[in-house]
């Protein structure tokens, strides 16, 4: 009997360590560590081989496009309807086409946003965001400091596809219980906030529009109420989405024992900073002004229409395609001047 149950219990404990290791949850070693702050802080960020590979094959580039022939007739000289990229020549500006195709076409390729019947024609209404998002493009490449050493291109955002992986929309506001008191959207773990629940949306007022960022008082006394428990709530939910969009800790930009303070932060929370500002401008100058183009089934609960945030460029990266520049290959779009 003692044998049966010493067997037993062997084939268990076997059987337990294997499912230890199997199943998922467990991360094998080894794990890197790579140190962002001075020294003995413990201002570390985690990897282990296969998170780097998984992102290694999140961020491939696309097949390379050849450069345009110098010279020729100017664009506009040759097509009918050239609103945007009025400065380019007819090779630069065929050369733009087949990126557009490539990068966000999809499937369909030029008649994503094109009456193959009628290319000069202004439908379907794609073609008339397009003009938007170059002038965006052609913007960020050439003003924020932000993405200065690989700039970007559609594809930053678009990886093939005609709606970027990562958007957003206003959350659909609190459901009223008469007397009783809304939750504010708080406990509803979902992709923005990390799967925390610190408020559904942490993104409204803060990158379609300019409320502070606030948690920690700047009064020991609570003088005129600056943060309420609402604002800290969302500003923590804002930085959850920060971190799972970049793929780092909180002490990628932060010493975690003083969160405000800049002086014992790393350099990226002022990249970070500008990133927010850019953000802002390219939610409330390109995205918003957008609204009466999009067709309903484009609109989020609350009748906005599509907006960025950290991750429609990021995707998970610290740097977007972990840092390699396509921009530097598309003058077309503003990219490589600095270089
Ligand atoms: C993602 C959207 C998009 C895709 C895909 C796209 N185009 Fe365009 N196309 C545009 C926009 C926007 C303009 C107008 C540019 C401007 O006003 O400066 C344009 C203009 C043109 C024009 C000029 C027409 C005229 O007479 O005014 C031609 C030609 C053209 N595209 C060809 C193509 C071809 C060929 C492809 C596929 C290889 C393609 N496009 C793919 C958005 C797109
Ligand atoms: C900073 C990120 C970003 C960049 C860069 C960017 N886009 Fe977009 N684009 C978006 C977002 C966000 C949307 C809204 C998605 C939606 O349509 O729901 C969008 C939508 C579009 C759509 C409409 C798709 C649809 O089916 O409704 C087209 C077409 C488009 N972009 C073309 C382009 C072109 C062309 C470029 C490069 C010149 C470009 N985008 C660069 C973020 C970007
Ligand atoms: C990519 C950089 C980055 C990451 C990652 C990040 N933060 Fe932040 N954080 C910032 C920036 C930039 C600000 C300042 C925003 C402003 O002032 O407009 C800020 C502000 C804050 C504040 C407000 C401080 C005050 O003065 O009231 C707190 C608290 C905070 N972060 C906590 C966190 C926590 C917790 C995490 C991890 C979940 C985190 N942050 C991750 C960049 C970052
Ligand atoms: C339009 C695309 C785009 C958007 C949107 C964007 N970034 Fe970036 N970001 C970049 C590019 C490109 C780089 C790389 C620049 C370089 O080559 O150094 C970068 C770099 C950074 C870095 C430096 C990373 C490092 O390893 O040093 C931080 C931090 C950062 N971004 C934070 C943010 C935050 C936070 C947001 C949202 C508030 C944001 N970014 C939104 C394009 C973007």
């Amino acid at each position: 009997m003692k044998n049966i149950v010493l067997i037993f219990a062997g084939v268990a404990a076997v059987l337990l360590t294997a499912a230890m290791l199997l199943t998922a949850g467990w991360t094998s070693p080894p794990i890197q560590t790579v140190q962002g702050g001075f020294r003995g802080l413990s201002i570390g960020q985690l990897s282990t081989k296969e998170s780097r590979h998984v992102l290694q094959l999140a961020n491939t580039l696309p097949d390379p496009i050849d450069p345009a022939e110098a010279g020729g007739k100017k664009a506009t000289d040759v097509y009918k309807n050239v609103q945007v990229l009025t400065d380019l020549t007819e090779a630069q500006f065929n050369r733009v086409m087949l990126g557009l195709a490539a990068w966000v076409g999809g499937e369909q390729g030029c008649n994503y946003c094109h009456n193959p019947e009628n290319l000069a024609e202004d439908k379907p209404y794609t073609k008339i965001v397009s003009r938007s998002m170059l002038k965006m493009t052609r913007h960020i490449n050439k003003d924020w400091s932000h993405v200065i050493k690989s700039g970007v291109t559609c594809y930053t955002c678009h990886r093939g596809n005609p709606v970027p992986a990562n958007i957003w929309f206003k959350g659909a506001p609190p459901k009223s219980g008469g007397f009783a008191a809304t939750n504010d959207g708080f406990g509803h773990p979902n992709a923005f906030n990390g799967s925390t629940g610190l408020g559904e949306d942490p993104f409204s007022g803060y990158l379609d529009a300019k409320e502070p960022i606030r948690v920690q008082s700047t009064q020991a006394l609570p003088v005129n109420f600056g943060s309420s428990i609402q604002d800290a709530t969302r500003s923590y939910g804002l930085m959850m989405s920060l971190s799972t969009s970049l793929g780092v800790n909180c002490t990628f930009c932060h010493n975690s024992r003083a969160f405000s303070s800049w002086e014992q932060a790393s350099p990226q929370r002022v990249t970070a900073w500008h990133g927010i500002q850019m953000v802002r401008d390219l939610n409330i100058n390109y995205m918003n002004p957008l609204l009466a183009q999009w067709p309903p089934n484009r609109l989020g609960p609350t009748g906005d229409g599509p907006k960025i945030n950290c991750a429609t460029c990021h995707q998970g990266a610290s740097k977007p395609l972990l840092g390699v520049s396509l921009a530097k290959d598309w003058p077309e779009l503003g990219g490589g001047a600095a270089h």
